[in-house]
């Protein structure tokens, strides 16, 4: 298979060459040296008590995954935040919900909403006047609450069938990390299981060695992030799938998502990442990433357009149509999953992210239109 109806490696050079993505030059994109702890959550106490509101069901696709979480915020509020949120409210109770998300965004844990569920403002000790809010109190401490609501799958690799999400902790770099780990993990087995279904369909053994292939890569991306989270003390979870047996719409549907659009698309953060991340680790990491994960998007896209040949007209629409509306959701998924994102990964910042989600679907739809 030499020529590619889409060709994701040219989009890719592309897309970040474009001046708005600014991913051309590193030298004052890194947030290597900006920043002090990785992790936000340290400075806090955060507990994970993952009341998962809702969790859709991952089978066939890569499926937004909003999950609220309560993190506990403990933090002095000193001035000129202090001023000028007793200037803006007048309530204490408006005041101590400001107070709480203004500290709860400065530990960059922001979600696509958060809510302040419980909230207490505590004068300095050993103050005379008992009001947190008297203005003769240079700082004051916030002890809050936030319901914060994550999209856990803005972006990811590739997951099998039947996989179970990871129930993880409060935003946080080990909480990332083990996520990470996990879900690279998880293409492992993603990979092995669609070698096995090729194979057994006869598919052309170019496929299914090129998903082999991509199994051992991911065994070593697994490995990398694991090695990086027990250097965090943190432990990989096991990973999960419910066996399934699928059908070949159900394959098709499934590599449209995760494949064509949420693989492909993390290669392209990868790209950012390599150049972004903290520290020279990192972003050589990162670029290794980045390489394999291009090959795993462009086999996505090669088995995309083998299956459609193995579907008929109703099929094919119907995984056509699951291909845009992922296309089409990418945006403001990214757009969360970078908001999510603790600082250090050299994710590119929300609104970036969303530009670089559209710039990718945009480029796909005019390969395809080309192809068509
Ligand atoms: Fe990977
Ligand atoms: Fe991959």
């Amino acid at each position: 298979m030499t020529h590619h109806d889409v060709h994701l490696a040219a989009l890719f050079s592309l897309i970040l060459a474009a001046p708005a993505i600014g991913c051309g030059d590193s030298s004052n994109t890194s947030d290597a040296d900006s920043e002090g702890s990785s992790d936000s959550s340290d400075s806090s106490s955060s507990s994970d008590s993952s009341s998962s509101s809702d969790s859709s069901g991952s089978d066939d696709s890569c499926a937004p995954a909003l999950k609220t979480y309560a993190v506990d915020v403990s933090e002095v509020l000193a001035d000129p935040e202090l001023t000028a949120i007793r200037d803006t409210y007048t309530e204490a109770t408006e005041r101590c919900e400001a107070a709480c998300l203004q500290l709860f965004l400065e530990m960059n844990a922001a979600g696509v909403t958060d809510v302040v569920t419980a909230c207490e403002a505590l004068p300095p000790a050993g103050a005379t006047n008992p009001d947190p809010w008297d203005p003769s109190h240079p700082m004051i401490t916030i002890n809050c609450t936030v319901d914060t609501t994550i999209d856990e799958n803005a972006t990811c690799g590739r997951r099998p069938h039947g996989h179970r999400e990871l129930a993880s902790a409060a935003p946080s770099w080990r909480a990332w990390l083990r996520r990470q780990a996990h879900l690279e993990r998880a293409s492992v087995a993603a990979f092995h299981e669609l070698a096995i279904w090729l194979k057994e369909r006869g598919a052309p053994l170019e496929l299914v060695e090129r998903c082999l292939a991509s199994a051992t890569d991911e065994v070593d991306h697994a490995d990398r992030f694991d090695a990086l989270l027990r250097r965090e003390g943190g432990e990989p979870a096991p990973v999960v799938a419910e066996p399934c047996a699928v059908s070949t719409i159900e394959v098709a549907l499934h590599n449209a998502t995760e494949g064509c659009v949420s693989e492909a698309f993390s290669a392209l953060l990868a790209m950012v990442q390599a150049k972004r991340a903290r520290d020279q680790e990192l972003r050589t990491l990162f670029g290794r990433l980045a390489a394999d994960e291009v090959r795993h998007g462009q086999l996505a896209w090669d088995l995309h357009f083998y299956l459609l040949g193995e579907l008929d007209a109703t099929a094919r629409s119907r995984v056509t149509e699951r291909l845009q509306g992922a296309l089409e959701e990418l945006a403001p998924r990214a757009y969360a999953q970078a908001q999510a994102a603790p600082l250090g990964l050299g994710w590119p910042r929300p609104d970036e992210a969303a530009a670089l989600a559209r710039a990718f679907a945009a480029g796909l739809r005019e390969q395809l239109h080309r192809a068509a």
